[in-house]
C-alpha cells in the first residue's frame, strides 16, 4: 500500500507524529509538506522534536489570501500525485492543506481519507469549517474522533466510509511527560498561571476582538502565559495593542509540542480558541474556556468541562474566575492509529 499524506499547518505536524511512524510500518508513506507554516516555530520545532518523517516534498506555499495559498498547493500537489500514484491520499483536520490535498487526490480519482473528519462549528464564516465540509464531502475513508462527528455526517446523508477511530491526539498527550525546564524558562509557577492562546482569524484580524479579549486577559486572577502565533504578534503590532500586554499577560513566542503540553498540564485554566489546545486541556482535565461562541467539539462543552465565552471580556474574566469549567476525565478510544491503518489495510484488500 502507497500512501501520500498532506500536512502543512502546525497541529498536522503533531497528528501526522502520531500515524506516520506506525503507518510506515506496513505501507510506504511519501510525506508532503505544503509549506502553509513556515517559521521555524510553527514547523521546523515539530519535525525535530516529535517522531514526523522528513518531507518528502515541500511546496513552499507560504501565506495569502485562501485562494492564492489554496491555488498554489494545488498547482504544485498535481504532479506529485500523478508521479507518485498512491492508493490513498490522507489530510488531517481543517487547514487550507486539508481543502488543497483532498481536491487535488479527488479530482486525480485518488481515494482520500480524512483524519479528523465530522466536526462542525456549524460556522460557515469560519474558513475552517468550509475546509471540513468539503473534506468530508470529497473522503472515501472519514475518521471520526467523536460520536457526534459521525452524528454530523450522517445529517449530511454521509454514512459510507464513516469510521468512529477516536481521536489520534489523545494518544500523544498520553505518551507526552513534562518537559523539566519548563518552570525555570517561562516567570510562572505550576497550578499558579492561565495558559492561553489566540489565533483564529475571528479574533486576532478583528481590532475590537483581539482588544477585547488581551484586555480580559490582563483581568484574570494568575499571571497569563500567551504563547503567540506569528498571526496573533503581527495583528497585535498592526492594531497597536502592545499596551494591553500588562505586566500579568506574558507573550513568549509559540513553543513546542512537549512544552506545551507541560504547560497545559499545569495550568490553573486553559484559556484558547484553538481547537486542538480545547481538547488537549480537557484531555489534561484542566478547565478550559473557549473564546468563541461555537466549537466543533460540542461534546467538551455539553459534558461542562469547558465554557463558552466569545470575545466578550466580561463573560471571559466572569466566567474564568467562577471557575465555571467542571473537568474531569475524557474518555478516549483504546487505540486510534491501530484502528485508522488496520481500516486502511482492509479496504485495499
Ligand atoms: C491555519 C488554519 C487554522 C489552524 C492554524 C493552526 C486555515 C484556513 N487555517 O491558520 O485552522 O488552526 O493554521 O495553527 O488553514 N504566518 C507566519 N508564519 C508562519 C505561518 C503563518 O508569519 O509560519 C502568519 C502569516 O502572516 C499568515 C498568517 O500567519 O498570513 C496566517 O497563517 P495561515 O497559515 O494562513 O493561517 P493560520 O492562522 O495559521
Ligand atoms: N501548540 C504548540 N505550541 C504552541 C501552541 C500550540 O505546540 O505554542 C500545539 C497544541 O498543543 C496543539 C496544536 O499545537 O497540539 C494546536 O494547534 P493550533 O492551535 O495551532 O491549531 P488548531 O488546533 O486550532 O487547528
Amino acid at each position: 500500500m502507497k500512501v501520500v499524506s498532506v500536512v502543512g499547518a502546525r497541529p498536522q505536524f503533531i497528528k501526522a507524529a502520531v500515524l506516520s511512524p506506525r503507518l510506515r510500518e506496513v505501507a510506504q508513506e511519501v510525506l508532503v509538506h505544503t509549506g502553509q507554516h513556515y517559521d521555524p516555530e510553527m514547523s521546523a520545532v515539530f519535525f525535530e522534536s516529535l517522531p514526523v518523517p522528513r518531507p518528502d516534498y515541500t511546496l513552499h506555499a507560504g501565506s495569502g489570501s485562501h485562494g492564492a495559498q489554496t491555488g498554489r498547493m494545488l498547482e504544485a500537489l498535481d504532479p506529485i500525485l500523478q508521479k507518485e500514484a498512491p492508493n490513498w491520499v490522507i489530510v488531517y483536520g481543517d487547514t487550507n492543506s486539508t481543502l488543497a490535498g483532498a481536491l487535488a487526490a479527488a479530482k486525480m480519482q485518488i481515494p482520500v481519507a480524512h483524519v479528523e473528519s465530522g466536526l462542525r462549528s456549524f460556522n460557515r464564516a469560519m474558513p475552517e469549517e468550509i475546509n471540513r465540509v468539503v473534506a468530508d464531502h470529497l473522503a472515501a475513508r472519514l475518521y471520526c474522533p467523536t460520536q457526534q462527528a459521525v452524528d454530523n455526517l450522517g445529517r449530511e446523508g454521509i454514512r459510507q466510509g464513516v469510521v468512529l477511530s477516536g481521536d489520534l491526539m489523545d494518544v500523544l498527550v498520553d505518551r507526552t511527560p513534562d518537559d523539566p525546564g519548563v518552570f525555570s524558562r517561562y516567570p510562572v509557577q505550576p497550578g499558579r498561571y492561565v495558559l492561553a492562546t489566540v489565533h483564529r482569524a475571528q479574533t486576532t484580524d478583528d481590532a475590537m476582538s483581539l482588544q477585547s479579549v488581551l484586555g480580559a486577559l490582563g483581568q484574570l486572577p494568575y499571571p497569563v502565559l500567551l504563547p503567540l502565533h506569528p498571526r496573533t504578534r503581527q495583528k497585535i503590532a498592526q492594531f497597536g495593542l502592545e499596551g494591553l500586554l500588562a505586566r500579568s499577560v506574558i507573550p513568549v513566542p509559540a513553543v513546542g509540542y512537549r512544552e506545551m503540553i507541560t504547560l497545559e498540564r499545569h495550568a490553573w485554566a486553559v484559556v484558547t480558541d484553538s481547537g486542538g489546545v480545547q481538547r488537549e486541556a480537557c484531555r489534561l482535565g484542566v478547565p478550559t474556556y473557549i473564546l468563541r461562541e461555537e466549537t466543533e467539539w460540542g461534546e467538551l462543552v455539553d459534558t461542562g468541562q469547558a465554557v463558552l465565552t466569545g470575545c466578550d471580556p466580561h463573560r471571559i474574566v466572569r466566567a474564568v474566575t467562577e471557575g465555571q469549567a467542571r473537568p474531569h476525565s475524557l474518555a478516549g478510544l483504546a487505540d486510534p492509529v491501530r484502528l485508522i491503518i488496520d481500516d486502511l489495510l482492509q479496504e485495499e484488500l
